[in-house]
C-alpha cells in the first residue's frame, strides 16, 4: 500500500491545490494532506480554519485525510509511516521545491514526487488570491465557492 503526504499551507486552499490533490489521491492507496505552514502575518486563516476548509473540499475522495502540519514536514511523513511527499508544482516554484525536495531526502531519505500544476491553474496562487481579494477583485473561479464566501467575510471583517 502507497501511503503519501501532499503538504501545503493552503491560505486558502484554490481550485490548483484541489487538482493537485485529486490526481494524487487517484496515484496513491492513501494519501495524507498535510496543512502547515503560513507563520507570516500576511496569512488569512489560522491553521485549524485552514485544516476545516480543506477538509471540507476533501470530503469527496475517501481516501484523503486532512491533518495539520506543525514541525518538520519529514517528522510528519514518519509518523505517519509515509514514504513520499506528493507537491504539486508550478513552473516557476521548480527551483525551490526541488532544494526543499532535497533536504527531505537528505533529513530522512523520503522522496518527493512533484505533479505539475494544471495549464488552467497555473497561474493561481494562494498569495494571488489574497491580494486580489484584499483589492476588491473577484476570486470566483479561482477557490471553491464555500472558500470564497470565507475569505470575503475574514478581508470585510479586516
Ligand atoms: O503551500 P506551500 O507554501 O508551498 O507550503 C510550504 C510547506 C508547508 C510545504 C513547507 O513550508 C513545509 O514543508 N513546512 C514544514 C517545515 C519543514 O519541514 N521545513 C523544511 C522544508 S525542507
Amino acid at each position: 500500500m502507497t501511503r503519501a503526504v501532499c503538504p501545503g499551507s493552503f491560505d486558502p486552499v484554490t481550485w490548483g491545490h484541489l487538482d493537485v490533490i485529486g490526481r494524487a489521491a487517484r496515484i496513491v492507496d492513501q494519501l495524507v494532506v498535510a496543512v502547515g505552514g503560513n507563520v507570516s502575518k500576511t496569512g488569512l486563516f489560522t491553521a485549524a480554519e485552514r485544516v476545516e476548509m480543506v477538509t471540507e473540499q476533501c470530503r469527496q475522495w475517501p481516501n484523503v485525510t486532512v491533518e495539520p502540519l506543525s514541525g518538520l514536514l519529514v517528522d510528519f511523513c514518519r509518523r505517519h509511516e509515509a514514504a513520499l511527499i506528493v507537491k504539486g508544482v508550478r513552473a516557476r516554484d521548480i527551483g525551490y521545491e526541488t532544494q526543499m525536495a532535497h533536504m527531505n531526502a537528505h533529513l530522512t531519505g523520503v522522496d518527493t514526487v512533484f505533479l505539475p500544476a494544471a495549464p488552467q491553474w497555473s497561474y493561481v496562487s494562494s498569495t494571488l488570491v489574497r491580494e486580489v481579494a484584499a483589492l476588491g477583485g473577484d476570486i470566483s473561479g479561482l477557490v471553491p465557492d464555500p472558500v470564497e464566501r470565507r475569505v470575503r467575510e475574514r478581508i470585510d471583517r479586516s
